[in-house]
């Protein structure tokens, strides 16, 4: 615990002191291990858009917490004019990244809040709000050791893993997604030898994934994006394990740019591809891939991010999907904390959704 009594290693965090929000900032990594303490909705936006925090559930938790940061210095006693200012900035968060859907669904959870409360003074609204944001919080971290005891049951010791850009503890709070089965592996002996997609252009995996599977002691070994087929043909890889910012009820499931190139290249050596994903990734109001809105982000970090010098003839045409989508046909599996949806993924994730609700989540 450091001295805001937050667990040094949790990628998202709740001064509950100070009121602030604490991240790790992911754009220093692995070089500096830095914290920045953010409390305006501005700065937090922007903490989002520049990927300071990342990864889909990471982004969810830290919109909720950062919602009641911001929340909390409202300077008004008046329950009407703390809705409107909450709605307001709720709309500016929400706006910060279009593709992972857990933004806006912990945001829905939020408003949710206020609406369940329509009576209550504004600091009986703080109380609820702080409340929901440590469960969303709370949840994030159970969730992710359940993801891992199911994915666990799909892999044998000594096998070979693929992972592509970084569904790990730095995308989640604790434990990650689609490291969540390897940490668990790890903890067993199971003796994993990880291959990481370095993911371009932003090196999630070269900077995040290869850094904190190194630092827990895992057999990690990095590749550029265009060595998987050569890796997969080898024999190496027994699995590909990756995480996901949206699943359409179809199957279809939107992930970092370059995973659908995994995929069909996992299909044509019989590599089973499984997508690691809590439920609140899975898009009830998204039936198809086709109907998922793909962020595009500034040309620069193609042409002259991490080079010293610009590397592409100024003027170039560039185009930069953050994200893109793999077909159902070529997923396997969909592991959740409720279980492992299998095709036809129509059926499966419906079950696993009314599991949920079951559950009460
Ligand atoms: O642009 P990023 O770094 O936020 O993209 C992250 C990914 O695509 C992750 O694989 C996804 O969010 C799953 S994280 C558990």
């Amino acid at each position: 615990m450091d001295k805001w009594g937050i667990d040094k290693t949790d990628t998202v965090a709740l001064d509950t002191q100070d009121n602030a929000l604490v991240l790790i900032d992911q754009t220093r990594l692995p070089g500096e291990i830095r914290r920045i303490r953010l409390t305006k909705v501005q700065e937090i936006r922007e903490a989002i858009c520049r990927l300071q925090v990342r990864g889909a559930p990471a982004i969810g938790v830290a919109a909720a917490l950062g919602m009641y940061v911001v929340a909390s210095r409202y300077e008004t006693g008046d329950p009407k004019v703390f809705r409107e200012k909450f709605l307001q900035d709720k709309e500016t968060l929400n706006s910060a990244r279009p593709t992972a859907v857990n933004l806006s669904w912990a945001l829905t959870r939020m408003e949710g809040v206020l609406q369940k409360e329509p009576e209550k003074s504004v600091e009986d609204l703080l109380q609820a709000l702080k409340h929901e944001a440590l469960r969303i919080r709370d949840e994030d971290i159970e969730v992710c050791r359940r993801i891992g005891e199911n994915g666990l049951t799909l892999l044998q010791p000594n096998d070979g893993i693929l992972t592509h850009c970084n569904a790990g503890r730095l995308a989640t709070v604790r434990f990650g997604t689609a490291t969540a089965p390897i940490y668990l592996g790890q903890e067993k002996g199971y003796n994993f030898r990880v291959f990481c997609d370095e993911t371009r252009p932003l090196l999630q995996g070269a900077r995040l994934t290869a850094f904190e599977l190194q630092e827990a002691g895992v057999d990690t070994t990095l590749i550029c994006d265009n060595m998987s087929g050569h890796v997969m043909q080898q024999g190496w890889i027994n699995a590909v394990l990756v995480g996901a910012d949206r699943v359409a009820m179809n199957g279809d499931t939107a992930n970092k740019i370059g995973t659908s190139v995994v995929a069909a290249v996992a299909a044509r050596f019989g590599v089973p591809f499984y997508v690691c994903a809590p439920t609140s990734t899975i898009d009830p109001a998204t039936a198809k891939g086709s109907d998922i809105r793909i962020e595009e982000r500034g040309a620069e970090e193609v042409t002259e991010l991490w080079y010293e010098t610009r590397m592409a003839p100024e003027g170039v045409k560039v185009f930069n999907p953050a994200f893109d989508v793999t077909d159902h046909s070529l997923i396997a599996g969909i592991v959740t904390e409720h279980g492992i949806a299998r095709p036809p993924y129509e059926i499966s994730l419906k079950e696993i959704l009314a599991r949920g609700q079951a559950d009460g989540q």
